[in-house]
C-alpha cells in the first residue's frame, strides 16, 4: 500500500458528500452529528426509527433560493415551500417565521400550511381537480387558485359567486419547448417518449384554452385574473431544462399579452428545483449547478421573452419542495441482525425501518447515500445491502459500503427531509417513524412514533364478524 493511499471511513464518505447547507459532522468520539446532537443520544432520547430534520438547514436552504431569484430578477420573489414534500407542522412553522408563502394541494395541505402560519396573499392551491370543498376553503382564507382547466373556470365562479366573494386566479399553462425536448433523457424518471408524455400529461391549459380564458375573465365580476402558473419537476438537474420552460412559457405569456392586453401580476414557475446532493439522478454524487445557475438561466430567459413585446416584468412565485427539504432530513435506523451467506459471497444488513419510511427508492430508484453513524473513524470494510423489514426486498442502498458494523449500530440515510414522511405508508401494517427536530445541541419531538393500535385505528368491524370470545 503507498503512502498516498487514503483509507476511506464514514467519516471521509461523508465529507465527501457534504454540500453548504448540510449541517453534518462527526464528533471526536466518531459519532455523527446532525447539528450539535449525536445520533446516538437522538435515539436513545426518542426511539429507533427516527426522522431528523435539522432547522439551521431548513432556514439556509428557504434564504438560498430566496436571494438566488432575487439577485436575477428586480420584481418580487414569492418562495412557495410545497408542503406535499414534508407536511410537518413544525417545518411549515419554520419555514412560516422566515417568511415562505406556500403551495398546497388539497384541504389537508391547506390545513398544514395554515397550523404552521401562513400569510394568505403567499398561497396557492394547485390540483387537476379540485373539490368544491377545497375551493370553498381557498376562497375564504383569500389564496390565490391555480386553475388546471377551461373547465375548472365553471367550478371556481360557481363557488366565488356562491359566496359573493372575489378570488385571485392564475391558469397553469402546458408548456412544450419541442426542440429542447425533442431528444432529451430525464436523468430521473426511467421513462421513455418524454416529450409525448408531456403532451399527454394531466396537467394545464393550452395557450388557446387560456385566451379563452382570459377573455373570459376580462372584467368578471369575483374572478381575478392574476398569472400564470406551470410545473415540469425534477426531470433534469440541467440548467438549460429550467431555461427552455421559463423562455417557452414566457414567450406564450408574451404572445398573449400582445393580443389580448393581459399583463401577468406574477408568474409561477412550480418547483423541481435540483438540490446540490441529487440521489434523485440515481449517482452518488454532488450536483455541479448551483441554485444560482438555475435562478440566472430561468430568468435571463424569460426577460427576454418579456422585453420582446414590451410587457411588464410580473412577480416570479416559485413553490420548491425538495430543495428546501430535501437533505434537511436524516433517516436513523437501528440495525437488528446482520445475515452472511460465504456460499453466495453476500452480506445483508437488516434496519428497524423500511423503504416504506423512504418510498422513493422503490417509486423511482433514487439512490440514497447511508453511513455508519457511530464509529466513523473505522475503515469501510464491506460492501453490504443496506435492507429494511418488509416483504417488498427494501434495499434501502444496493452495496453499501460499511465498516465492521454490529447490531444495535446506528445507519443514517442522508436526504430523507423530502418526501419520506410525506409518502410513508403502512405496508406489513408496520407503523410510521417518529420525527425529531434539531436545533444546535436541542431537540423536540415533532411527530409522535406510531403505534400498531394507529395502523389499525381507522377499521371497522362488523359487528357479525367479531371473533367469540
Ligand atoms: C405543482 C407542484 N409544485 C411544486 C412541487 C414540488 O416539487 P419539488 O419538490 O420537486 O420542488 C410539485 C411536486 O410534485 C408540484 O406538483
Amino acid at each position: 500500500m503507498s503512502n498516498n493511499t487514503v483509507i476511506q471511513t464514514p467519516e471521509t464518505s461523508l465529507r465527501q458528500a457534504l454540500t453548504t447547507s448540510d449541517h453534518l459532522d462527526v464528533s471526536a468520539e466518531g459519532d455523527l452529528l446532525i447539528e450539535g446532537a449525536s445520533a446516538r443520544g437522538l435515539i436513545e432520547k426518542f426511539g429507533s426509527p427516527l426522522y431528523v430534520v435539522s432547522e439551521a438547514t431548513l432556514r439556509a436552504n428557504y434564504r438560498r433560493i430566496k436571494s438566488a431569484f432575487e439577485a436575477n430578477w428586480p420584481e418580487p420573489v414569492n418562495v412557495m415551500y410545497a408542503i406535499k414534500a414534508n407536511p410537518n407542522t413544525a417545518v411549515r412553522a419554520i419555514l412560516h417565521q422566515e417568511g415562505a408563502g406556500g403551495d398546497c394541494f388539497s384541504m389537508g395541505e391547506i390545513q398544514a400550511t395554515f397550523d404552521g402560519g401562513a400569510d394568505p396573499e403567499k398561497i396557492v392551491v394547485n390540483g387537476s381537480y379540485k373539490p368544491d370543498d377545497v375551493l370553498q376553503r381557498a376562497i375564504e382564507l383569500g389564496l390565490t387558485i391555480n386553475m388546471d382547466s377551461e373547465e375548472e373556470v365553471d367550478a371556481v365562479e360557481r363557488i366565488a359567486d356562491k359566496i359573493g366573494k372575489s378570488v385571485r386566479v392564475a391558469i397553469r399553462v402546458k408548456v412544450l419547448p419541442e426542440e429542447y425536448f425533442k431528444n432529451f433523457t430525464s436523468d430521473c424518471f426511467k421513462r421513455p417518449n418524454f416529450f409525448q408524455g408531456m403532451q399527454r400529461s394531466k396537467w394545464g391549459e393550452t395557450v388557446n384554452g387560456a385566451k379563452r380564458i382570459i377573455r373570459r375573465l376580462q372584467n368578471h365580476k369575483n374572478l381575478r385574473l392574476y398569472g400564470y402558473h406551470t410545473h415540469i419537476g425534477r426531470a433534469s438537474r440541467d440548467p438549460n431544462m429550467f431555461a427552455a420552460i421559463g423562455g417557452e412559457l414566457a414567450r406564450n405569456i408574451g404572445a398573449l399579452y400582445a393580443e389580448t392586453g393581459f399583463a401577468p401580476t406574477m408568474v409561477d414557475l412550480g418547483g423541481g428545483w435540483a438540490r446540490e446532493r441529487d440521489p434523485e439522478a440515481s449517482g452518488d454524487v454532488v450536483n455541479p449547478h448551483p441554485i444560482e445557475d438555475y435562478a440566472k438561466a430561468v430568468c435571463d430567459a424569460m426577460a427576454q421573452q418579456f422585453h420582446e413585446v414590451s410587457m411588464p416584468l410580473p412577480q416570479v412565485w416559485l413553490e420548491p419542495g425538495r430543495y428546501i427539504v430535501g437533505n434537511a432530513g436524516v433517516l436513523l435506523t437501528s440495525i437488528g441482525l446482520i445475515k452472511r451467506d460465504d456460499e453466495l459471497g453476500f452480506t445483508w444488513v437488516n434496519v428497524d425501518s423500511s423503504t416504506n419510511n423512504l418510498l422513493q427508492v422503490d417509486l423511482f430508484g433514487y439512490t440514497y447515500k447511508a453511513i455508519a453513524a457511530e464509529g466513523m473513524a473505522r475503515p469501510i470494510t464491506q460492501n453490504s445491502d443496506l435492507v429494511g423489514l418488509t416483504c417488498v426486498p427494501s434495499v434501502f442502498v444496493r452495496d453499501c459500503p460499511l465498516p465492521d458494523v454490529k447490531v444495535g449500530e446506528i445507519v443514517a440515510v442522508l436526504d430523507a427531509g423530502m418526501y419520506a414522511e410525506a409518502k410513508g405508508y403502512h405496508f406489513n401494517s408496520l407503523p410510521r417513524p417518529a420525527t425529531a427536530l434539531v436545533s444546535g445541541k436541542f431537540s423536540w419531538l415533532i411527530r409522535r412514533r406510531e403505534t400498531v393500535q394507529d395502523v389499525f385505528a381507522t377499521m371497522v368491524l362488523p359487528e357479525r364478524l367479531r371473533p367469540e370470545a
